[in-house]
């Protein structure tokens, strides 16, 4: 059920090889973590952060999909797809497909609010395949991501993205997915440790990200503790940064990959005189249904569905085990440039246990949550990672560490890239 390569917790003695491969895995999981709030820190010093019925299409044969199936997708050759509806189209059930014609609306150089640690061209990533796919749902047609009509939806508003570094991911695509068309100076970007905002003044509209990577409070999000059996949850604690929350239009909340340290993590409740000593070590998926709840709880008694809308992300695949699609002589996500191609393709790096706790706290919340489920879709994207061309400890990895698969950030994504598709969705269901 877990993801070996990120559940084992490194050991001391000498076991085994392949316990000691595990345990090199496990590291690098954290080295990566840890870069990343390393680069964080560099970062926030330099410049800141009812059904309906569908018209049906008309069954046309769609030139575009035969000559994507000559380019190696799955194709479809009779195109009778309804128009994009949450409710009816499951946006999971699809494919990649092939399309150089398929530009970017931005590219990392255009865009001046990447992360370097997303920012795959300018640190030297040269095959260019993984930016031109789309993501055809089966049922539905996905429209494309229109930055006129995503600034129009949110003119007046605030749109805050909440979670951990995929969140900023996505938040960051989002900015650069609209903040072209926008004129000089007519935006600003204000960007902070803990909370960015992005501004479009002339429609009204600030997106924003609120780093908490666990939603629920815990001892190591603001000073991240190295060592994971330091770190401590408060499981039921939210309402002090959910302050920060209140009075914003749409919230889009994601919370998981923080949670994968172990197969245990140490959570604290109530009030113990004694601190973090009162804390107690729980299987993971019980510990994160304690988060979510608390999380569900303050969005029903703080969320007037009538003013906010409510997203959830669901979790981001890491792809560090590459035995899971098949590369025997691969290491994690390294040197991968294509999708992989199997259907309903599933790997270790996405916990089913972990997503049916979302699903099922989602189901019984009081407020309406738009679920936006990118698991399916990103799972197939062993090739979309940001790898080796990132940075760690806010340094740009040397050609030498390139060459070094170990090295490779298989969480992160490159953008432009697959947060854009997420987006595309998000978009659609706004
Ligand atoms: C590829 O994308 C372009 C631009 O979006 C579109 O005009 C064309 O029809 C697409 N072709 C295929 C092969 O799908
Ligand atoms: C959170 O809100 C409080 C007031 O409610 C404010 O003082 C503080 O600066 C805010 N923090 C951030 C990071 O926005
Ligand atoms: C939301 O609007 C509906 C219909 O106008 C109303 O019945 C309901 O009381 C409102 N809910 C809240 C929490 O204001
Ligand atoms: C990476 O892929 C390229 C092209 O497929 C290949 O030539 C190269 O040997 C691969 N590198 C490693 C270390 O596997
Ligand atoms: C997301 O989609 C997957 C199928 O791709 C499904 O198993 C899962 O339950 C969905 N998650 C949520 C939270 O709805």
């Amino acid at each position: 059920m877990f993801p070996l390569a990120i559940m084992k917790p490194p050991r001391v003695k000498l076991p085994p090889l392949p316990i000691i491969i595990t345990s090199i895995c496990v590291l690098f999981f954290f080295l990566v973590l840890y870069a990343e709030r390393l680069s964080f820190l560099s970062s926030s010093s330099s410049s800141f952060f009812k059904f309906k019925s569908c018209p049906r299409r008309s069954n046309k044969l769609k030139s575009s999909d035969k000559k994507a199936e000559e380019e190696g997708g799955f194709g479809l050759l009779v195109d009778d797809r309804f128009d994009f509806d949450p409710e009816e189209c499951n946006v999971a059930n699809g494919k990649w497909v092939f399309n150089r014609s398929i530009k970017p609306l931005y590219t990392d150089r255009s865009c001046p609010y990447i992360d370097r640690q997303f920012s795959c061209v300018k640190n030297g990533r040269e095959d260019s395949d993984y930016r031109h796919w789309e993501w055809q749902p089966e049922d539905c047609t996905l429209p494309k991501f229109d930055p006129y009509l995503a600034l129009k939806k949110i003119t007046g508003k605030r749109l805050m993205f909440i979670g951990d570094s995929l969140q900023r991911n996505q938040w960051e695509s989002f900015v650069c997915l609209v903040e072209w068309v926008i004129p000089e100076k007519r935006k600003s970007m204000k960007r902070d440790r803990i909370h960015s905002v992005f501004k479009a003044k002339d429609y009204k509209a600030t997106i924003e990200f609120y780093w908490a990577p666990f939603l629920v409070e815990s001892n190591t999000d603001i000073q991240i503790k190295a060592n994971p059996k330091e770190r401590v949850i408060k499981v039921d604690e939210i309402s002090e940064r959910a302050k920060n929350w209140t009075g914003v239009d749409i919230l889009v909340f994601n919370t998981y990959v923080w949670w994968m340290s172990g197969l245990r993590v140490r959570a604290l409740w109530g009030s113990f005189s004694n601190g973090e000593e009162g804390s107690e070590a729980f299987d993971t998926p019980i510990a994160y249904k304690l988060g979510l709840k608390t999380w569900a709880n303050w969005v029903d008694s703080n969320i007037n569905p009538n003013k906010t809308r409510v997203f959830f992300t669901t979790m981001s695949p890491t792809h560090t085990r590459s035995l899971d699609w098949g590369n025997k002589e691969g290491v994690k996500c390294f040197n991968e440039t294509w999708p992989v191609r199997k259907k309903k393709y599933w790997g270790t790096g996405s916990n089913k246990q972990m997503m049916s706790v979302v699903a099922k706290v989602v189901k019984n919340m009081k407020v309406p949550v738009n679920v936006i489920n990118i698991t399916q879709i990103s799972e197939y994207r062993i090739d979309g990672h940001s790898s080796v061309y990132t940075e760690t400890g806010g340094k740009l990895l040397t050609d030498e560490q390139k060459q070094d698969p170990k090295n490779a950030d298989c969480i992160h994504w490159c953008l432009p890239g697959v947060p854009d598709t997420w987006n595309q969705i998000f978009l659609a269901m706004l």
